[in-house]
């Protein structure tokens, strides 16, 4: 029997407690959470409910309960230290240590590691700690740029030119805003291309990549609003995407390679956990946009329903440093999930309604995400409520399959429903055509 300690209470971690619980090995799952996740506390032997901006609690659930290991899913835990201190309880986490950790918590740290230690990627970027210098820098960049906040603001640390800035008065006054909040920002160059996610486990040497994934982080139809969280993902039957070249992806995993060894050379400390890249591909090459330390959300969607391979056995070799001795198998299915998220999300979200949900169709996976269950019944929280996942050879059926469970959902929500779709993917393969020429 293998006792495992979850923290976390999205979508995300429901879906890591359904590939624990798939394990042939004998698990017992113990939940830890801000709220009460309906899909987490049906998988899981006990359910602890309490903060995740200070540890003690949850160090007093670990002592009692001397888990396995734990795996920390949320990026602002693992950036505050949960992993050192689930460690100084002696119980050694799927999830990096803070100093590694800072690979997403600092856009700047990771830029300047990448620059010290030779690894492509980077787009020209410059760290400033007051407001002089900025405007010559935008010119430098020829008008078109990118501000990042030096810390984890939810999904809304970024700012792009023309995008989210009209001006670049505007730019530098929220620039400010940063610098006073983080003490740095950081001004990139725009890249021009089509993202795509690439997860990767890592033991801190060696990483076994996921399949691709793209990512819809605008809250509306058509890749227009604002940014959120991400409101829904697919990835395709070979691992790859319709508009991305084996090449965009041997690139991803070279510079994820890279930068694990950086990491350890920098600190002294190896990373084990999720490296996850946000890359670009455009007519320069590879661009790396970010790195976050952790499972996406809802990449996690996409990925942990098709691994073969047994999860809890990949987290040993992850924690114990072995990962060259076992291999992550995943089934030749494409994926594609969707998000219901409350009415109003991201900017102002109506919180506290209460959410029904009827019959799922036959062959749909269902996620709760930010959502609370009282005795009465399932409250939203305020951020993304509920994942519908379809898995079928085609992304086009996958799609499919995803839609045909929406509607099943009754309450103050709304939802993309173009993605996945044949029409959204044939812009993307347009786009990289024409980029490409
Ligand atoms: N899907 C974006 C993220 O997890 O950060």
């Amino acid at each position: 029997m293998k006792k495992i300690l979850l923290v976390g209470n999205g979508a995300r971690e429901h879906v890591i407690a359904e590939a624990l619980k798939k394990s042939p090995q004998d698990v017992s799952l113990i939940a830890y959470g801000k709220a009460k996740n309906p899909g987490i506390a049906k998988l899981a032997d006990r359910y602890e409910i309490g903060p995740l901006d200070e540890f003690s609690a949850l160090k007093k659930l670990a002592l009692e309960e001397k888990p396995d290991f734990a795996i920390v899913g949320p990026d602002d835990p693992i950036a505050d230290g949960c992993v050192d201190a689930l460690l100084e309880v002696e119980v050694r986490s799927m999830a990096p240590l803070a100093t590694v950790a800072r690979l997403e918590s600092s856009k700047s740290f990771t830029r300047d590691l990448l620059e010290k230690y030779e690894i492509p990627g980077n787009p020209k970027f410059k760290v400033f700690t007051s407001n002089e210098g900025m405007a010559e820098f935008i010119e430098e960049l020829g008008g078109e740029y990118v501000i990042k906040a030096d810390g984890l603001m939810g999904g809304k640390g970024v700012k792009v030119s023309g995008e989210h800035i009209d001006n670049v008065e505007e730019g530098i006054e929220w620039a400010g805003k940063c610098i006073e909040k983080f003490g740095r920002v950081i001004f990139e160059e725009k890249f021009v291309g089509e993202e795509f996610s690439l997860m990767c486990f890592c033991d801190g040497k060696t990483i076994i990549p996921m399949p691709a994934i793209q990512d819809h982080k605008r809250a509306h139809n058509g890749d227009t609003g604002p940014n959120t969280g991400g409101m829904g993902t697919y990835s395709d039957a070979n691992h790859l995407l319709p508009f991305i070249k084996p090449e965009d992806v041997a690139k991803a995993i070279e510079i994820t390679q890279k930068t694990a060894k950086a990491l350890f050379d920098e600190t002294g400390c190896e990373f084990k956990g999720i490296m996850y890249g946000g890359f670009i591909a455009t007519t320069k090459g590879l661009g790396l946009i970010e790195f976050n330390a952790r499972f996406g959300d809802p990449e996690a969607m996409n990925v942990l329903p098709i691994l073969k391979s047994d999860f809890v056995t990949l987290c040993e070799h992850v924690i114990d440093g072995t990962l060259h001795l076992y291999d992550a198998r995943f089934e030749h299915k494409a994926t594609v999930c969707k998000y219901v998220v409350p009415e109003g999300y991201p900017e102002n979200p109506v919180k506290g309604e209460k959410i029904e949900v009827g019959e799922i169709p036959e062959g749909v996976k269902m996620y709760y995400a930010s959502v609370d269950e009282r005795d009465d019944g399932i409250y939203m929280s305020g951020s993304r409520a509920l994942a519908f996942v379809g898995i079928a050879d085609t992304i086009s059926e996958a799609e499919k399959i995803a839609a045909s469970a929406l509607s099943s959902v009754s309450g103050q929500v709304f939802y993309r429903d173009d993605i996945g779709t044949d029409a959204l993917i044939q812009k993307r393969i347009d786009h990289m055509k024409e980029l490409r020429g």
